[in-house]
């Protein structure tokens, strides 16, 4: 599986570890930015958009996005119809936003977790699998309200 990374400076040092830490199980890791932790004009819906863009594509399967909180990062990616995107602080809910909400994109802020909760996160993000049922029917309404928004001309 090609999995899409992306963060601002902010996320920088903790998106090199979650990538080390994903190659060593077998992921194809692929870095979209940002690049430079000194860099602190950079903005966040920059990578986020990219990681998104390379999911809704097909380029990439999965994604990992990490800011200063793991917020303004995953609000720009849940902007791109398609993607599901999870910000969250602890592994239960990782899990829970692939089984019941078919997330694509993970998303986790470097300066709220430490390196060792954030392994945990990906894990449960990456060891989950969607369970369908009448989840499938929520994600799909999901995905009605991105065609709705879609279809205006405004
Ligand atoms: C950057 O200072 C910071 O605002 C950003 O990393 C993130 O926390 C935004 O949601």
């Amino acid at each position: 599986m090609k999995v899409a990374f992306g963060s601002d400076h902010a996320g920088i040092e903790l998106k090199l570890q979650l990538m080390e830490h994903l190659k060593d199980q077998g992921y194809e890791c692929v870095d979209y930015g940002n690049f430079d932790p000194n860099d602190r004009g950079d903005d966040y819906p920059v990578p986020g958009r990219k990681v998104a863009e390379a999911i809704a594509s097909g380029e990439a399967q999965k994604g990992v996005l990490v800011c200063g909180t793991g917020v303004g990062i995953s609000l720009a990616a849940n902007k791109v119809p398609g993607i599901r995107a999870c910000c969250c602080s602890e592994p239960a809910t990782a899990a829970l936003s692939v089984r019941h909400n078919n997330c694509n994109i993970i998303s986790m802020g470097a300066r709220i977790i430490g390196r060792e909760e954030a392994f945990m996160i990906a894990d449960a993000f990456f060891s989950a699998k969607f369970e369908g049922g009448r989840h499938a029917k929520r994600v799909e309404m999901l995905s009605a309200i991105e065609r709705d928004y879609g279809d205006r001309n405004c």
